[in-house]
């Protein structure tokens, strides 16, 4: 399973990276406002520090206009990969963006039907948004479940790219249905490493290593 951070802050990608941690990451409109940057500088940044795919969204909502915006956004590094979003137009710039050998991810993505669009249209990757379908009350993960079992029907090589993830719970499920990446919040990613029994059987550890008075090496 790959691992994405779902961030532009640049500080937080090099500390994950750091870690070894990363495989991707994922950007949007809403979080390159956040970043207070301005999207070429900021996607170079951090195209720069990840290997992987770095995920840039196109914001034009008609096909000719995308397809320049994913020219654009395509020359800023050789790992970016063009976010479009899952309507006719975005389905016709995936197929046409594909073509070219570059990465697509179609996002946006809220039903198993909209994903099957996505992998006729050859996506790279789709992003299913469980926590924003939990926010109305039915469950993200079922459609995950659903994804991967019409993609595995006709060997779809789409990787569901569990996205808008808010739980560690979502990161385990996510995993146990057989999701190729998750792409989360920095915080999340570095909830994973956590359980109390961690924490008190290393303090235990150190307490009891301290009485030895010794020192390794
Ligand atoms: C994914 O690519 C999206 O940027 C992201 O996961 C959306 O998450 P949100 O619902 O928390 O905004």
């Amino acid at each position: 399973m790959k691992f994405f951070v779902d961030t532009a802050d640049v500080k937080e990608i090099r500390e994950l990276n750091d870690l070894g941690l990363l495989d991707g990451v994922t950007t949007n409109p809403s979080l390159i406002l956040k970043s207070g940057g301005n999207i070429a500088e900021v996607t170079r940044e951090i195209c720069g520090i990840v290997e992987g795919p770095v995920s840039a969204e196109v914001v034009a909502t008609e096909y000719k206009e995308m397809m320049r915006e994913a020219d654009v956004l395509s020359k800023i590094a050789d790992n970016i990969c063009i976010k479009v979003p899952l309507t006719l137009d975005g389905l016709k710039a995936c197929k046409s963006i594909r073509s070219t050998g570059r990465l697509v991810n179609v996002t946006l993505c809220f039903s198993a039907n909209q994903a099957l669009l996505a992998a006729k249209a050859d996506a790279t990757f789709i992003s299913p948004f469980v926590g924003r379908i939990d926010d109305t009350g039915s469950d993200g993960m079922e459609l995950i479940a659903e994804i991967k079992q019409i993609y595995d029907n006709y060997s779809f090589p789409t990787e569901i790219l569990t996205a808008s993830i808010r739980t560690v719970n979502h990161v385990k499920q996510a995993a146990l249905i057989g999701a190729h990446v998750i792409t989360a919040p920095p915080a999340t990613l570095r909830a994973l490493v956590k359980h109390p029994l961690t924490d008190k059987g290393l303090e235990a550890f150190l307490a009891d290593w301290a009485k030895t008075g010794q020192k390794i090496g």
